[in-house]
């Protein structure tokens, strides 16, 4: 019962017009049974804890009259045996309740956690670029590990205030001015763990953030070690890491000064407590108004009711941080993700391959500024057709080849698959139709297998191969030690570029989409080995349809046709000839982008030539 999985589908509450707390409900909600549980071992447990003193009253105040009883010696060992059971259970108990509750809060933190990263997954481009995505994530495990802090404590102060109200029940019940001072004690418990906290609180925070800094620059100098190194940067970069790291030990060094000063003197209160107890109680024994038993209970009790009195200043901070740490998660959470499935999408099957882009205009959410990336921009593209776009650097090739997929939507006009409105058709079967290379290729690290197999993880060593062959990375995967099973470095950095955009290649070539958009996919492989992947292509797929974004020539006029961007829109389509001789601004790009180009090249063929 207490292990059943809520399952990864539990959300928070969406209605943004709730407080924090109770937006947060249906997470608890889906753990009840293991917080009833938590609470009835809870309860049970404290309550026998609480008694203890009690029976041990009863046992000593036994052997002081023992007089009057017909067998002392065996009503002291059935008081044993019980005090003995007692010790048992409650240990037992204690230690269930706690077991469980931390166990509870861990398994909402990974509910929470589950929940926030489905939903990351789901929010559209424009959400990425508008944050940095690295510091949402960090930031959003360390808030919802602050709730996960709130929700394992949080009870635990109750059951505390709980055994504390029995305990003073008890005390009461016994005698009432010793009660009184026993308790006296407790607000300075209280008050010092405060002052404890002003001080150690505003350290602590620091200290996580210095130590984030360090991890950050460690982090930066380790990725970026090529560019460290070829910077000749080491010293530099090692006096950064000195600083960042003196700042840390300054704040670590301040913490735990702070805490060896007031942890022992909070630790040392409760005997205090104890002293006055003594003092003041001894007094009642000697004069006869109190049993030697009913002192050794108050004895017991001094120590067991600072505890609720040490954790209510901290609940009451965790409170509050989770409060703004869950401010921050909704913030994420009501994002709702701008591209999605409108209701009765089309799943689109049996594809041709037509493409028509009518009257497209865009401009990348919240740039205002300056004329849309696209304006007024017509192309249709055949089935089967090879189309090269050509334009400038910046004039939104790559943002053409987004719109086709549907990671933005267009502002005006249309964007047409098969006759078909991508809005209209759902986001699974579109981007299945429509796969893109891009040319900064993305690599996990994983196997070269499984980045190959990417998207259709279940495909066989023989698919894969093949996949390759066409993409031409067999060649230098056949040459690594683990072949196909040669883990690929953070990023894909033990390959090359050429390597890179190859093996992306043959992850998009497995799926065979049926529309192929190569942008720049090829730029870092060198002009014959990237004629003869076009040659594999264009035999083993006659009937796709392919746009290719290219900035050589080479590559140009290997496509059936070609379109001229410009000022956002195409300005003119037509075989490379007949572009060359009726196209002045065709020649100049050319001529442009060639130049461009060779630098270009120089760069990337440092890498790319393998
Ligand atoms: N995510 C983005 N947010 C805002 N502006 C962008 C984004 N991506 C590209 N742009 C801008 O849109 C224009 C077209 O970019 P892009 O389509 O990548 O050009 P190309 O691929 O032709 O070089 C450029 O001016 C670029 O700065
Ligand atoms: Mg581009």
């Amino acid at each position: 019962m207490i292990s059943s999985d809520a399952g990864p589908s539990v959300q928070i509450d969406p209605d943004r017009s709730k407080g924090w707390f109770r937006r947060l409900i249906p997470l608890i909600a889906a753990r009840r049974a293991a917080f009833l549980v938590v609470a009835a071992t809870g309860l049970t447990g404290l309550s026998i804890q609480v008694a203890v003193p009690m029976v041990l009253k009863r046992a000593v105040d036994h052997v002081v009259d023992a007089g009057t009883s017909a067998d002392p010696i065996g009503d002291l060992t059935d008081h044993v045996l019980v005090l003995f059971v007692m010790a048992v259970a409650s240990f037992g108990l204690r230690f269930a309740y706690r077991y469980l509750l931390f166990g509870t809060a861990c398994r909402i933190e990974n509910d929470l956690r589950s929940h926030v990263y489905r939903h990351l997954t789901r929010l559209s481009f424009s959400f990425y670029d508008r944050v940095a995505a690295g510091e949402v994530i960090s930031r959003a495990n360390s808030d919802i590990r602050s709730i996960q802090l709130l929700l394992a404590f949080g009870p635990l102060a109750a059951l505390s205030a709980f055994s504390f109200f029995m305990a003073l029940a008890f005390m009461l019940s016994i005698h009432v001015p010793l009660a009184v001072v026993t308790v006296a004690t407790m607000p300075f418990v209280y008050v010092l763990g405060q002052k404890l906290r002003d001080r150690v609180f505003p350290l602590s925070w620091i200290t996580q953030g210095r130590m984030a800094e360090v991890a950050m620059v460690v982090d930066e100098n380790v990725n970026g070690t090529r560019v460290v190194k070829s910077f000749a940067a080491e010293p530099a970069q090692i006096a950064i890491l000195a600083r960042a790291a003196n700042r840390l030990r300054w704040s670590a060094t301040a913490l735990i000064d702070a805490r060896a000063r007031f942890n022992p003197v909070i630790e040392a209160l409760p005997r205090l407590g104890m002293v006055l107890v003594l003092l003041y109680g001894g007094h009642l024994v000697i004069n006869g108004h109190l049993g030697v038993g009913s002192l050794l209970a108050f004895s017991g009790y001094v120590t067991m009711i600072a505890m609720p009195f040490r954790m209510f200043g901290f609940v009451l901070l965790q409170a509050q941080r989770a409060a703004a740490s869950a401010i921050r998660i909704y913030e994420i959470l009501d994002e709702e993700p701008e591209i999605v499935d409108r209701p009765g999408a089309l799943f689109l099957r049996e594809v041709v391959g037509r493409i028509e882009f009518r009257d497209v205009r865009f401009a990348y959410p919240g740039v205002d500024q300056g004329p849309p990336v696209l304006d007024g921009f017509n192309l249709t593209i055949e089935p089967g057709e090879t189309v090269a776009l050509v334009g400038r650097t910046g004039c939104g090739k790559s943002t053409v080849a987004r719109l086709l997929a549907r990671f933005y939507d267009v502002d005006a006009g249309t964007i047409l698959v098969d006759g078909h409105d991508v809005r209209d058709l759902t986001l699974a079967s579109l981007r299945s139709t429509v796969n893109q290379v891009p040319d900064e290729a993305f690599l996990f690290s994983e196997s070269l297998h499984d980045n190959v197999a990417f998207g259709q993880p279940t495909a066989s060593r023989t698919e894969v191969v093949a996949a390759a062959r066409i993409a031409r990375a067999d060649e230098f995967v056949e040459e690594f030690d683990g072949g196909y099973d040669e883990m690929v470095g953070e990023r894909g950095y033990t390959l090359s570029g050429g390597q890179r955009q190859r093996i992306a290649l043959a992850r998009s070539i497995l799926i065979d989409p049926k529309i192929l958009v190569l942008d720049d996919a090829t730029s870092a492989i060198d002009i014959r080995t990237e004629e003869e992947i076009h040659q594999r292509l264009s035999e083993t797929m006659a009937d796709r349809t392919t746009i290719v974004i290219a900035h050589r020539l080479s590559t140009i006029v290997l496509a059936d046709r070609i379109a001229l961007m410009e000022g956002g829109r195409v300005v003119a389509t037509g075989t490379h000839a007949e572009l060359l001789s009726l196209e002045p601004r065709y020649a100049a790009i050319l001529t442009h982008s060639d130049g461009v180009d060779e630098d270009d090249k120089a760069g990337h063929h440092r890498r790319g030539r393998v």
